[in-house]
């Protein structure tokens, strides 16, 4: 069984408005997020994300959950096969037993414990050092500012932390967590020393690493965490924690390379900046910020480094893109960024420069037509082979479209010689109503059932009568007889150790996994667990009575009874 710890663990590190967002297109409402609920079928959105609570229900089916729940009933996978999922984008192993769990988590805890202490320790002392004041001065940033982001610095010291660590020696969480190195004779030292500390918080405001820059250009400028267990470069984002507000506020996004442009950005009163972390822009990155906003604008260094990072957030971005997202760039002049632009012209003239970025579009299209002549024959077929691989990693059907267009145009063929349509263009989201895809709902009632035996009563087998004939496109024989046999007892009252009574049938398999998937409910009362299995079992018959139509329809010929059942199940399901 997958322990709770990890469970929490995991549950903490994800952003539910990410895991959401990558399958319904949300839109913020004042601190929450709505969606058109994907349980049941409505016009007006009533699906909504609380990202405080770190939970979703909608008030239209009462479907109600946590990430790993929602990822269930969506994608109709089980709790273990969830957990696994999630684990993976966050780049968890999940234990498969108990001592490997505690271990993780444990270590995981004390990693954060580290990189908080530090924290604490870098800005207390920045406050003790006139030089890296003065230099957070001469570059315009006030007190509060450096206070806001945690700014601390690392002083010129082999040994440093060890003022807080008394452990310093033999502390693995230090090491671990990208703190310290250990030389080849075994002597610790200090990886930040004599650096401005830019501490990295993840989206719930927990500081993952650092980005330290040096006060005495001593080389490298920028030094970086590495990788940790807590940190990933390609999922983080600097400045999303601050920046919270100011993006739900603006709906805008201002994606920025540096983490002195971030910080400077706020000075100057734009609190909707982040940074990527000196790496190329994820396309994790890009749904991240696609589910916070809808205009993302990317603004880089006019220099060739800048031009480039650019091309590669436009490439991450194709497969992200929805329509009704704006995705533009913009570029400073050569040899200013947006820090040294926005302390010479001011935040009046930063903003005038974004609302002049240039859509993902416009960008791609003249970007790609950079080196080559469209003039040519051979320059347009350069052109077009280049654009239609892009082109075909769009999965915005309008924007697709409307692009199409413009390329032929550009080039002067017809839409249909372009024959880009004809590439298959795999769709991000899951379709609900396919069946590969259909949330099992079964898997649903059979984990409530498991894990409150007694509530079984509440489904009335009597409805299953008429459908025993579609029962096995829903669901194996073994989850039917399941079925059966837990609501039987709960009538009888009895109580049975499941797992004994199953142990070396196939049935156990099927009882464990039904058990660890009521983990995703466990917030729930008795009585909220009730309602749901009504809710379940209701859709259960539902789809029963889908499957049940499409029979008969798919039928050449029906006889009279045939007839009336197809009348009564079409009449009783509008
Ligand atoms: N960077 C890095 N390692 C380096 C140089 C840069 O990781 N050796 C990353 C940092 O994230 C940095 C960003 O690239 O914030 C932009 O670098 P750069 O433009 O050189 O620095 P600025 O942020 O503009 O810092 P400053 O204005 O203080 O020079
Ligand atoms: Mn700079």
């Amino acid at each position: 069984m997958i322990p709770q710890s990890f469970i929490q663990d995991l549950i903490e590190r994800l952003d539910i408005i990410d895991v959401i967002g990558g399958y319904l297109s949300l839109k913020k409402r004042g601190a929450n997020y709505l969606a058109k609920c994907p349980f049941h079928n409505e016009k007006t959105p009533s699906f909504t994300v609380f990202p405080e609570k770190n939970n979703y229900h909608c008030f239209g089916c009462g479907a109600h959950g946590n990430v790993i729940g929602f990822l269930m009933e969506y994608q109709g996978i089980t709790f273990p096969e969830a957990v696994s999922e999630l684990a993976d984008s966050v780049g968890l192993l999940v234990p498969n037993n108990r001592v490997d769990s505690q271990h993780l988590t444990s270590n995981r805890k004390d990693i954060d414990t580290v990189l908080s202490i530090a924290t604490k320790y870098y800005e207390q002392q920045l406050k003790e050092s006139e030089t890296a004041i003065n230099f957070l001065k001469n570059r315009g940033l006030t007190g509060s500012i450096a206070k806001l982001f945690n700014l601390g610095f690392s002083p010129n010291n082999t040994n440093g932390l060890r003022s807080v660590f008394d452990d310093y020696d033999k502390n693995e969480y230090l090491l671990q967590a990208g703190l310290v190195i250990r030389k080849d004779s075994n002597q610790i030292y200090d990886r930040f020393r004599g650096r401005i500390m830019f501490p990295i918080h993840n989206t719930y405001g927990k500081v993952v690493g650092f980005g330290g820059r040096s006060i005495d250009d001593v080389n490298p400028k920028y030094l970086n965490s590495p990788e940790t267990s807590a940190f990933n470069k390609g999922q983080e984002l600097y400045g999303l924690f601050q920046s919270k507000e100011g993006i739900r506020k603006s709906d805008k996004i201002i994606v920025v390379e540096g983490y002195m442009d971030v910080v400077a950005m706020s000075q100057f009163g734009i609190r909707c900046a982040v940074a990527t972390l000196g790496t190329a822009t994820s396309e994790f990155q890009v749904k991240k910020l696609l589910s916070r906003a809808d205009n993302i604008i990317f603004a880089f260094d006019g220099d060739k480094a800048g031009r480039k990072a650019a091309w590669r957030a436009m490439q991450a971005s194709l497969p992200m893109i929805d329509d009704g997202k704006l995705i533009s760039f913009m570029f400073f002049p050569d040899g200013e960024d947006p820090d040294s632009f926005i302390r010479q012209h001011g935040a009046t003239a930063f903003w005038k420069h974004v609302e002049a970025a240039e859509p993902l579009s416009e960008f791609l299209l003249r970007e790609a037509n950079y080196a080559v002549s469209l003039e040519s024959t051979e320059g347009k077929a350069k052109y077009l082979k280049e654009v239609k691989d892009l082109l075909s990693k769009i999965k915005a059907p309008n924007l697709f479209l409307l692009m199409q267009k413009k390329v032929a145009q550009l080039v002067g063929v017809s839409v249909d010689e372009l024959a880009l349509g004809q590439r298959k263009r795999v769709k991000r989201t899951l379709v609900t109503n396919s069946d590969s895809t259909r949330p099992r709902v079964i898997s649903k009632i059979l984990s409530i059932m498991c894990s409150h035996p007694n509530l079984a009563k509440a489904c009335n087998l009597s409805q299953l009568v008429d459908f025993e004939g579609c029962q096995r496109e829903l669901a194996s024989k073994d989850e039917w007889d399941l079925i059966y046999y837990l609501v039987k007892i709960s009538l009888e009252d009895k109580e049975e150790d499941l797992l004994e009574k199953f142990r070396g049938t196939n049935t156990e398999g099927l009882v464990v996994k039904a058990q660890s998937g009521a983990y995703a409910m466990d917030t729930l009362s008795n009585k909220e667990m009730e309602v749901e299995l009504r809710g379940a079992w209701g859709k259960l018959i539902d789809q029963l009575k889908s499957v049940r139509v499409s029979q008969l329809l798919e039928k050449k010929e029906l006889s009279g009874t045939e007839k009336q059942e197809l009348m009564n199940l079409q009449r009783r399901h509008q």
